[in-house]
């Protein structure tokens, strides 16, 4: 107590001076200050004090309230708060930079630049990108903006980059309660609790079983990263709380523009270390389909950014201080929101809200077999990205993206768009396929277009004769099994989450122990009898083999001269193939094949939906017969139990019967 409370008037005496030192200067301790020195830059504003290494550019320190830095102190410079990309193959580079550039410096604000000019002496040992990285402090913000500006130009060698990212390393002892979201929010193991004596490894290095951790309430537990990956879309906010100190450290993503995929591109947030993220560019879920690959001379430039790392306290005697930090972050993400695009940036790439434009108009949607009516696309994602094909923008990994969504009536807004070429793409919940409208639409700043109503004509050849899900880009509706008992991760303890538990992949050898799915239409239910991965079965320890699905049905009338259409939307596929046979399972040759799809690794990394893909199968009418008939769907590759796929939606259509 006496040792505390001298601690306690010492560190209140030095902080009396040093407010009487700035008074007696004329400094007010709101201003924003900034201070180089050889080794350092420092720039504080009263509420937090940011230091970083000169010329590296490494974010070292964050010093706030009493927290003399909430990065942790024992890491390397290098390794507290830094970018990183990893390209060709497995080459790492952390964007070490070599200069320094003061961009703005006032009262209110301070923007730093850190650069670096590739040189080609460096082929093969650095990333070939010409380097900005941007620090902004501003008065009464209590955190740092972070923005990254890279480039390629003409003469620069090819390049991979599978990754771009921000990365935190929390002090460990400090922050141990992470949260992403209203409902995924725990003390989170600690990064010793994952290693050898304390843990088992599980089918992956990513997974553990916590055998030993140092919170005993933990034992029994699975951690895995991965259990913690969202959408794109939902990636706003994420971050850890001291509870000794009753302060939050917060990663917020007020726009989706710079990253890659689309909305439902799902990346990593925060986990274990204590470590929290800022994903850029990745190929998690969707594999090395996403287009990372720059040529030889290709030229390229991106602003990935800004992000707001903020900082907020609460009162220590608050029983309640975790969700005050919580609900606090969220209010700051809102403002942050509403203040996009920010208008205090210097880099001439990063527009301004008056040099970008936006897009207006309405989705109808078009299905005569469903309404006769031109039918209202309600809260259909709608989006402008690089041209290309219809759903390209899923394996899109260079360029911008602006989504929205439609409200009640199919009207969308895409506001904010920066200067450039675009399609415009979208989706609709409830109906198979992918829109784009067959235009290049090209913003200039300032521009404002309005579009005629779109109409979106699905794909559908006749009526529907059976359906099998909703389509909606993910498995989330089918059969999701109970997490076995000794694998659990209490994180997800809510329902909607339950895909996100470890091992279900295993649960479908439990269940379907002697024999294969069989679903029976009319009879069977989806929910309840379509298990939401279609895995091999597991026979032994290391081996698995293929697994067929049947889908029984009855037929009242053929028609023998008829076209059948199956529409197969497949929601994830790792190393996988669909042979689809109709009524006869030992033809030589099947029907379809998929041929081998997918590196998305849904399975694994626990997403309920990788890279999205439709097949419509044309099947003609003699292929069925009046009464009964079965379709047999084979996985058929079955190395390991993640070659698999999941299925969004299947539906059998009858022939045409519509007369235009
Ligand atoms: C910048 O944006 C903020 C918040 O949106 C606004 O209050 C402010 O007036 C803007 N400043 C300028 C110079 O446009
Ligand atoms: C299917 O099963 C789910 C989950 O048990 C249930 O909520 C739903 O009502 C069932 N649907 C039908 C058509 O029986």
């Amino acid at each position: 107590m006496v040792i505390q409370l001298s601690l306690f008037l010492s560190v209140f005496s030095t902080e009396i001076h040093a407010r009487k030192f700035l008074k007696d200067n004329h400094i007010n301790t709101n201003d924003v200050r900034l201070h180089i020195s050889d080794r350092l830059v420092v720039i504080d504003n009263g509420l937090v004090e940011v230091t970083i290494e000169n010329p590296s550019g490494y974010l070292i320190g964050i010093k706030y309230k009493k927290m003399q830095n909430v990065l942790e102190r024992r890491n390397h410079n290098s390794n507290r708060g830094y970018w990183d990309i990893v390209w060709d193959g497995n080459s790492y580079d952390k964007l070490e930079t070599k200069h320094v550039e003061v961009i703005t410096q006032t009262n209110d604000i301070v923007e730093l630049s850190f650069t670096k000019t590739w040189n080609s002496k460096n082929h093969g040992k650095t990333i070939p990108l010409n380097i900005q990285k941007r620090y902004i402090v501003r008065r009464g913000i209590s955190g740092v903006y972070m923005y990254g500006i890279f480039e390629r130009q003409e003469d620069f060698p090819k390049a991979h980059m599978y990754q771009i990212r921000i990365a935190f390393k929390l002090k460990e002892d400090k922050f141990r309660f992470m949260a992403l979201s209203d409902t995924i929010q725990r003390v989170m193991p600690r990064s010793e609790d994952r290693v050898k004596g304390h843990s088992k490894p599980l089918d992956f290095k990513e997974a553990v079983l916590l055998t030993n951790p140092s919170n005993p309430k933990l034992k029994g537990e699975v951690d895995d990263k991965y259990q913690y990956s969202t959408e794109n879309k939902d990636n706003k906010l994420n971050g850890w709380i001291s509870d000794h100190d009753s302060v939050g450290f917060w990663i917020m993503t007020p726009s989706n523009e710079f990253r890659t995929g689309g909305p439902h591109k799902q990346d990593l947030t925060s986990h274990v270390g204590p470590t929290a993220l800022s994903m850029f560019v990745s190929t998690h879920y969707t594999g090395t389909e996403i287009n990372t690959f720059y040529k030889e001379g290709e030229a390229w430039k991106k602003v990935f950014g800004p992000v707001l790392i903020y900082l907020n306290s609460a009162s220590s005697k608050d029983d309640d201080h975790r969700k005050i930090l919580w609900n606090d972050a969220k209010r700051q993400l809102s403002e942050e929101i509403e203040s996009w695009p920010y208008n205090f940036t210097q880099s001439e790439d990063f527009p301004h809200s008056q040099q970008r434009g936006q897009v207006n108009g309405q989705l109808l949607v078009q299905d005569r077999y469903m309404d006769k009516q031109l039918m209202q696309a309600k809260s259909a994602f709608v989006g402008l990205a690089p041209p290309g094909e219809a759903d390209s923008w899923q394996k899109e990994g260079k360029g911008y993206q602006f989504w929205t969504q439609t409200d009640e009536i199919g009207r969308f807004n895409i506001k904010n768009v920066r200067p450039g070429v675009y399609n415009l793409y979208a989706w609709a919940h409830g109906f198979i396929g992918s829109y784009k409208l067959d235009l290049d639409i090209t913003i200039l700043p300032g521009n404002k277009i309005e579009l005629d109503t779109l109409i979106y004509d699905p794909p559908r050849n006749g009526p529907t004769l059976w359906e099998i899900g909703i389509p909606d880009r993910t498995a989330a509706e089918f059969f999701i099994p109970e997490p076995y008992p000794q694998y659990v991760n209490s994180i997800t303890n809510d329902g909607a989450d339950k895909f996100r538990q470890y091992g279900l992949w295993d649960r479908y050898s439990d269940i379907y122990r002697d024999s294969d799915l069989v679903y029976t239409v009319g009879t069977s239910n989806y929910s309840k009898d379509w298990f939401f991965a279609h895995v091999p079965r597991k026979i032994g320890d290391d081996r698995c083999r293929p697994t067929t699905w049947q889908i029984k049905y009855n037929l009242q009338d053929v028609n023998n001269r008829g076209t059948y259409t199956l529409q197969m939307a497949i929601a994830a596929a790792s190393f996988a193939e669909v042979e689809v046979q109709f009524n006869d399972p030992n033809s030589d040759r099947p029907h379809f094949t998929t041929k081998r799809i997918g590196y998305d690794n849904a399975v694994p990394r626990h997403g309920i939906h990788g890279l999205y893909r439709l097949y419509s199968i044309e099947v003609p009418g003699y292929r069925f017969r009046k009464g009964s008939n079965t379709i047999y769907l084979t996985q058929t590759r079955s190395d390991n139990s993640f070659e698999a796929v999941m299925y969004d939606y299947i539906r059998l259509e009858g022939p045409n019967s519509l007369n235009n």
